[in-house]
């Protein structure tokens, strides 16, 4: 099969469009036919040494943390799934990612895909999306009426923080530049900050919750805009416990994992229409490398996805 192999550390230029052998799948696992893969900032990230050990990642590898497409084969131990089915799956990468053809999944990884959109759509929904769902309902309990404050509103989680958000119930109050307010807006945001013009402390007071996916000063100043019992889970770094102190308020740093029926509860707010996927921009498999500089800029747009294969009919 073709796929995207990374066989030394480096820059995108060790994205290699090669042959390679299509994996079996185990009693465990499925074998899915990738019709698109979703590009993620952690796929750059674990082409450097430091950041494939810290995500426990060995050279040689196929990158790619999230895929949709056709379950072509399944494992003896398989009952969720058969042949033919439609899936989106946020994958593990032992045994290869979703920048290829064809690519194992287990069941907790895989979920039906959601039926009202296309898979090159459905590709760029697992990690970010279930990223948004671990932040803000099992990680911050966000509850209706409450407000919360989501950084980078405009990127592949923060677009989907957005949503879930509103369909929680919540008041949402998003950050993004000045090209993307329309975005904001158009995601149901119902205050929209352009942080490029505007300190977000000076219109976000008193929030239950915030979710910070830009780390650094933007995290420095989001104590202050909690109020007191509030909660602020980051994606990117880790939190000062004197400031939360200092506060009054709590906090987590968050790391994503897997999770088959959030992934399906997910699909079904998408197919419910309360959930779009903003795809902004498509590559074919072969031009890997692009895709991941565009996703370095930090200035993504909704997501970038791969094609690999035409939508099937
Ligand atoms: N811990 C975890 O488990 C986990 C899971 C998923 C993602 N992450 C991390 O979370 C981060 C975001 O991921 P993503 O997939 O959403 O990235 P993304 O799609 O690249 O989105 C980044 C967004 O941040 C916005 N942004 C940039 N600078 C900003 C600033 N100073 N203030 C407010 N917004 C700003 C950009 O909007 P503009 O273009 O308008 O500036 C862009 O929309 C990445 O670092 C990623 O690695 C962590």
């Amino acid at each position: 099969m073709k796929a995207i192999v990374v066989h030394n550390y480096g820059g995108p230029e060790v994205l290699k469009y090669e042959d390679t052998r299509r994996p079996e799948p185990k009693e465990d696992q499925i074998l899915v036919r990738a019709i698109a893969a979703g590009v993620n900032p952690v796929d750059a990230s674990i082409r450097s040494e430091r950041g494939a050990k810290f995500f426990g990642i060995t050279l040689p590898f196929i990158p790619g943390y999230d895929i949709a497409g056709v379950v072509e084969k399944t494992g003896a131990k398989i009952a969720k799934f058969k042949p033919g089915d439609s899936v989106y799956a946020y994958l593990s990468l032992k045994d290869g990612g979703g920048y290829a053809e064809y690519a194992v999944a287990t069941e907790v990884e895989a979920a039906p895909k959601p039926k009202s959109i296309r898979f090159v759509e459905a590709a760029g929904v697992p990690v970010v999306a279930l990223t948004a769902w671990q932040a803000l309902i099992d990680t911050a309990k966000l509850s209706v009426g409450q407000t919360v404050l989501i950084h980078g509103g405009s990127g592949g989680v923060g677009s989907f923080a957005i949503q879930i958000a509103k369909a929680r119930g919540a008041k949402v109050i998003a950050t993004a530049s000045t090209a993307n307010q329309d975005l904001l807006k158009q995601l149901g945001a119902d205050v929209a900050i352009d942080y490029t013009k505007q300190k977000f402390e000076d219109v976000a007071k008193d929030v239950d919750v915030v979710l910070d996916s830009v780390g650094k000063d933007t995290l420095a100043r989001s104590y202050g805009v909690v109020k007191k019992g509030g909660f602020i889970v980051t994606l990117v770094s880790r939190l000062d416990q004197a400031e939360l102190d200092k506060h009054g308020i709590r906090g987590a740093s968050l790391s994503v994992n897997p999770d088959s029926s959030e992934l399906a509860e997910i699909g079904k707010l998408i197919d419910a229409n309360k959930i779009k996927v903003i795809v902004s921009q498509t590559f074919p498999l072969s031009e890997a490398m692009k895709a991941q500089e565009q996703v370095a800029t930090g200035h993504t747009r909704g997501k970038i996805v791969l094609k690999v294969a035409d939508e099937p009919k």
